[in-house]
């Protein structure tokens, strides 16, 4: 079972304090959900400043009345990580999130599909908005490349991801298990496609562009999202 920190009922003062102490406690590889009732943005800019390279921080849930956020301890302590490596770890926790919401629909246990397809909607947003807000831009100004590029082939493809992100929200909600599965399938066909050209091509590309402190930049612009 994961191990949960809700710090709503904390004094504030002792929240930073909670938080660090739970996170120096874990183990290479092992993760917590902090559950806070604010944006815990503070908390990020100390994160990075005093353990970038350490942590990853995903979003699970952000407000408007409640924030939840793994964050985990990597297993390797690499401040000079890629965005290759940021991204790409990126894509495999969201894979893992969409195995659980297919299994929960296929179980008909529409509570959990519902659950875990709002932390995967919720996380390929926020991924797809660092990719066209803070990477792909960087990537055609240092290529060049802008329409015809591979960035405007990506943009189209994240058009039409962000379509049936709200198309299986919609039938998850109704309990809809002829179209939750098939809009799913569909999702499916193109995230493939999509994530393998970009861990092929674009992110590697991007890292051979990119200086080392450009690299960090992105990571840490991608998780203030
Ligand atoms: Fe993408
Ligand atoms: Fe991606």
């Amino acid at each position: 079972m994961e191990q949960v920190l809700d710090v709503r009922d904390m004094m504030p003062k002792d929240r930073h304090t909670k938080i660090f102490g739970t996170f120096t406690n874990l183990k290479p590889g092992e993760s917590f959900i902090l559950i806070n009732d604010h944006d815990p943005k503070p908390l990020l800019y100390q994160f990075q400043a005093e353990y970038y390279g350490k942590f990853d921080w995903w979003m699970l849930e952000q407000g408007p009345q409640v924030w939840r956020v793994m964050i985990a301890k990597r297993k390797i302590d690499d401040p000079k990580r890629t965005v290759t490596e940021f991204l790409q770890t990126d894509h495999k926790r969201l894979d893992t999130i969409f195995n659980r919401f297919t299994k929960a629909v296929k179980e008909k246990n529409w509570d959990e599909a519902s659950h875990s397809f709002r932390e995967f909607r919720i996380g390929l947003k926020r991924h797809i908005k660092a990719e066209e807000d803070i990477l792909f831009p960087l990537f055609e100004q240092k290529t060049g490349m802008h329409e015809g590029g591979p960035t405007a082939v990506m943009r189209m493809e994240h058009q039409d991801i962000q379509e049936l992100l709200d198309k299986i929200l919609q039938a998850t909600d109704a309990k809809d298990d002829i179209q939750a599965p098939s809009a799913s399938n569909r999702i499916v066909n193109i995230l493939t496609d999509h994530n393998m050209k970009e861990e092929h091509i674009l992110y590697p590309e991007s890292d051979e562009f990119l200086l080392e402190a450009e690299r960090s930049d992105v990571v840490k612009k991608a998780q203030l999202i």
